[in-house]
């Protein structure tokens, strides 16, 4: 069976043809902090990283991630730049319902690590891809600078 590394883990999983790894964390490893919102790409909920990068599990294949790093919420907390992005967003207390913030944060710890002092324009194009029907898009931009700042 493959082998997918996950928050520094290894994880025997099977694969079905084409399942996305929003299904695979959530459904077979209950790794539910990444959140099915859109299904499509289009809202951000399900981010993740690969390698460091964040993608939308919901439309990424699993099978696509063997033999890469994964990185879910539930390990994001294992490097320092996330443990200090997720001590901004309890600091500012951005999280209105909370359901779109997992994604918000991975989108955010990924940006400060390629940009340690983003601009506001920066910020809003790296978040862009990250909705939030609650609309606390100041206070995930604020955070973010309180980072930056830090
Ligand atoms: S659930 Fe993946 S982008 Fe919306
Ligand atoms: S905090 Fe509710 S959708 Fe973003």
């Amino acid at each position: 069976m493959p082998e997918l590394m996950i928050n520094g883990t290894k994880a025997t999983v099977e694969l079905p043809d084409g399942i996305p790894l929003l299904w695979v964390l959530r459904d077979y490893l209950h790794l539910t902090g990444a959140k099915y919102g859109c299904g499509v790409g289009l809202c951000g909920s399900c981010t993740v990283h690969i390698d460091g990068e964040p993608v939308k599990s919901c439309i990424y294949p699993a099978a696509n991630a063997i033999g890469r790093d994964i990185t879910t919420i539930e390990g994001i907390g294992q490097s320092a730049m996330g443990q200090r992005v997720q001590q901004a967003w309890t600091e500012q207390n951005v999280h209105q319902c909370g359901y779109c913030q997992t994604g918000q944060i991975m989108s955010a710890v990924a940006l400060l690590n390629a940009n340690p002092n983003p601009s506001d324009a920066d910020i809003d194009l790296a978040m862009s891809d990250n909705l939030c029907r609650c609309g606390v898009y100041n206070r995930i931009r604020k955070a973010i600078h309180s980072v930056a700042d830090s």
